[in-house]
């Protein structure tokens, strides 16, 4: 009998602490179009905040989504603070080794961003050598300007700071992903600053989990996969992208 009540409790309290159902996603949402907060509403949007929600509905779940720094992303994934997380994150060697990802979900790529008065001097990343350049923090933008011989990287907890700083001449150069450096310049209508010509594009995004965590992975894909194959994902695509491509 007692052990049937004990048993009883803890089946009690595994349902309340597990919170099934909700899908704990973390983000930095400074990244228009994935993630950014819309102006008019307060609420987060973008295309992975759209994505991720799909997800999760075809898998039966509802999203809590917190916003942090990019740089907190994987601590809070290994500190379980998260499940995912849904930052336009580049499936990257180095965090392969402390995260597990999903099945990509975008492909990518960098831009070299700059002010148009420049572009008789800067014509590629070689020539941004000994220069200061702008990337947010712990992005495989930041990771390309600290390979540059000799340049001076500031790291923004945002990007859109990094973006401040290029247009007051704080920097000669912003390296970040080339679908929001294309939404700032349709979006800010900024006519001072331009993008050069070379692309870096072999990056892919995924949703990051938890080392190990082989049951997410998988859900996670199945979720991905449902999505994909109901047109949902074409429809969200088609949203965020579909002028430009
Ligand atoms: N794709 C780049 C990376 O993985 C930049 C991602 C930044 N994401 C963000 N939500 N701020 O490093």
């Amino acid at each position: 009998m007692k052990k049937v009540l004990i048993s009883a409790l803890l089946g009690l309290t595994f349902a309340c602490t597990s919170q099934a159902g909700t899908l704990h996603v973390g983000t930095e949402a400074t990244f228009a179009p994935f993630e950014f907060m819309d102006e008019q509403t307060k609420e987060l949007t973008g295309f992975d905040m759209e994505l991720i929600a799909a997800v999760a509905k075809a898998m039966g779940d509802d999203v809590k989504v917190q916003n942090m720094g990019f740089d907190g992303l994987i601590p809070s994934l290994q500190t379980g603070v998260i499940d995912v997380t849904a930052a336009a994150m580049t499936i990257t060697p180095e965090r392969v080794k402390r995260i597990d990802f999903t099945e990509p979900y975008y492909q990518s790529g960098l831009v070299i961003l700059v002010k148009k008065t420049d572009l008789d001097k800067v014509k590629d990343l070689d020539s941004l050598q000994g220069k200061r350049i702008c990337a947010q923090i712990g992005t495989t933008g930041a990771m390309m300007a600290k390979h540059v011989k000799d340049a001076k990287v500031t790291e923004f907890n945002s990007i859109t700071e990094a973006f401040m700083e290029l247009k007051q001449d704080g920097c000669t150069a912003v390296i970040n992903d080339k679908p929001v450096v294309d939404y700032y310049l349709v979006r800010r209508a900024d006519d001072t600053v331009t993008t050069l010509p070379q692309v870096f594009d072999a990056e892919y995004y995924g949703f990051g989990v938890k080392k190990g965590n082989k049951a997410m992975v998988e859900k996670l894909n199945a979720g991905l996969k449902k999505v994909r194959e109901s047109g949902e994902y074409d429809r969200i695509y088609q949203k965020w992208f579909g002028a430009n491509k």
